[in-house]
C-alpha cells in the first residue's frame, strides 16, 4: 500500500470528446449599427471583417448560454451530467459577482457531482481553461471535465462608442475533456501574460478600484475601454510567439497542421498572422464575419463549428492561438 503513495502514476493523455456551442437568435447587422453610431458597413468590414453579431435576449444571461452549449457538448460526448467531475466556467461577464457562473451552470444542467469554479483570462479564457482541465485529468485528479467559455459582452459594451461597439457579440462554447486511451489528444499547451499592459483593454469600473456610483454612472465605468491600435500591435506579436511556442512544444511543424483556429477578433489581425507564419489564409477557420468578437467563447464556438462541419476530422492536428485583455495569450496543438 505504501508503494502506491510513493509511485507517481504516469501522466494520462487527454482528449476533447465532445464540443457544443450556442449563439443567441437576435442578429445585429452593420446596417443596424449605422443607425446607432456614426459608422458605415464599409468601414466596419474593411477594418475588422465583421458583418453581423448576435445579442442575447433580455433575461438571457451568460449562464443560460453556457448551459446550452454544455448540453450540446454532453450530447456529442454521450455522457450524462452526473459523470462530470469538474466545471470550469471561463467568463468576464458572470451573471453576478458571486457565486461563480460555474455553480449556476451546474444547477441548470444537473451536474450534481461536479466541483465548480470560474476563471478570468479575458479572451484567452477557453485555452487557459483547457490547460487547467488538462492538468487535472493528466495527473489523475479528475476523469471528466466540462470547460465552458461564455460571454454576454453586450452587457459591458458602450453602445454609443463607435470605437468598440462594432466589435463585440454574445455567445458560448463548451468542451468535454477526458482521458482517452489510444489517442494523443491535447499535444501541447502554452500560456502567458503581460500585466504591464492591463489598461490598454479593460473594464475600468465595477470593482473595488472604481465602484459605480450615482456620480460616475453616466461615464459608463463598467464598459469596455480599449486602445485599439496598441491592442492590434501587441495582438499580432503575441499570437505569433504563442503559435510558434505551441508548435515547438508539440514537436510538429506547420506542415502537420490541417487547420489553424485563431481568436476571432479582427480579420486584419488574422491576415497579419498568416503573413508572418507564411501560411495561406484558407488554412485558418474564420467565423468572425457572423459573430464578431465573443471574447473567450470565440475559439470554443469556432472549434465546435469546424468539427461539426467536417473542416476538422478525427486524426487532424489543429493549432489554436489567442490573445486577450491582461494582456494574456495562449495556444495549443490538439490532435482531433
Ligand atoms: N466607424 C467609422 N470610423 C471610426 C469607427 C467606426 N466604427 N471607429 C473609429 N473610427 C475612426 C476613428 O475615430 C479615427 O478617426 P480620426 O482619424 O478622425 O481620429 C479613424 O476611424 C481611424 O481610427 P483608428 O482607431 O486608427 O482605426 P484602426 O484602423 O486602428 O481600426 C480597430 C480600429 C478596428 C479597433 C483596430 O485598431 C483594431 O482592430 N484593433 C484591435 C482591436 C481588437 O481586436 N480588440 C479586441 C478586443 S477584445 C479581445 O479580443 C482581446
Amino acid at each position: 500500500m505504501a508503494l502506491l503513495f510513493k509511485t507517481r502514476p504516469p501522466h494520462r493523455t487527454v482528449s476533447i470528446v465532445g464540443t457544443g456551442s450556442y449563439v443567441p437568435e437576435r442578429v445585429l447587422t452593420n446596417a443596424d449599427l449605422e443607425k446607432m453610431v456614426d459608422t458605415t458597413d464599409e468601414w466596419i468590414v474593411a477594418r475588422t471583417g465583421i458583418r453581423e453579431r448576435r445579442l442575447a435576449a433580455e433575461g438571457e444571461f451568460t449562464s443560460h448560454m453556457a448551459a446550452e452549449a454544455a448540453r450540446r457538448a454532453m450530447q456529442q460526448a454521450r455522457i450524462a451530467p452526473t459523470e462530470i467531475d469538474l466545471i470550469i466556467a471561463a467568463t468576464i461577464t458572470p451573471d453576478k459577482p458571486t457565486p461563480s457562473t460555474a455553480c449556476l451552470i451546474q444547477h441548470q444542467i444537473g451536474a450534481t457531482n461536479a466541483a465548480c469554479f470560474d476563471i478570468n483570462a479575458a479572451c484567452s479564457n477557453f485555452l487557459y481553461a483547457i490547460e487547467i482541465a488538462h492538468q487535472f485529468i493528466s495527473n489523475h485528479t479528475y476523469n471528466t471535465v466540462l470547460v465552458v467559455a461564455a460571454d454576454r459582452l453586450s452587457s459591458v459594451t458602450n453602445w454609443e462608442d463607435r470605437n468598440t461597439c462594432i466589435l463585440f457579440g454574445d455567445g458560448a462554447g463548451a468542451a468535454i475533456l477526458r482521458y482517452r486511451a489510444g489517442s494523443h489528444g491535447v499535444l501541447s499547451t502554452y500560456m502567458g501574460s503581460n500585466g504591464s499592459l492591463h489598461d490598454i483593454l479593460h473594464i475600468p469600473g465595477g470593482g473595488c478600484a472604481l465602484p459605480v456610483t450615482p456620480e460616475n454612472y453616466a461615464e459608463r465605468p463598467k464598459s469596455i475601454s480599449m486602445n485599439g491600435r496598441e491592442v492590434y500591435r501587441h495582438a499580432v506579436t503575441m499570437m505569433l510567439q504563442a503559435a510558434r511556442e505551441a508548435l515547438d512544444r508539440s514537436g510538429l511543424s506547420l506542415h502537420d497542421i490541417s487547420c489553424i483556429i485563431p481568436h476571432q477578433a479582427n480579420m486584419r489581425i488574422i491576415e497579419a498572422l498568416a503573413e508572418r507564419l507564411r501560411v495561406p489564409l484558407d488554412k485558418f477557420y474564420v467565423n468572425l464575419d457572423r459573430y464578431g468578437n465573443t471574447s473567450g467563447a470565440a475559439i470554443a464556438i469556432a472549434i465546435d463549428e469546424a468539427s461539426r462541419s467536417g473542416r476538422i476530422r478525427p486524426g487532424d492536428c489543429i493549432l489554436t492561438v489567442v490573445f486577450g485583455g491582461g494582456l494574456t495569450f495562449a495556444s495549443s496543438v490538439i490532435e482531433w
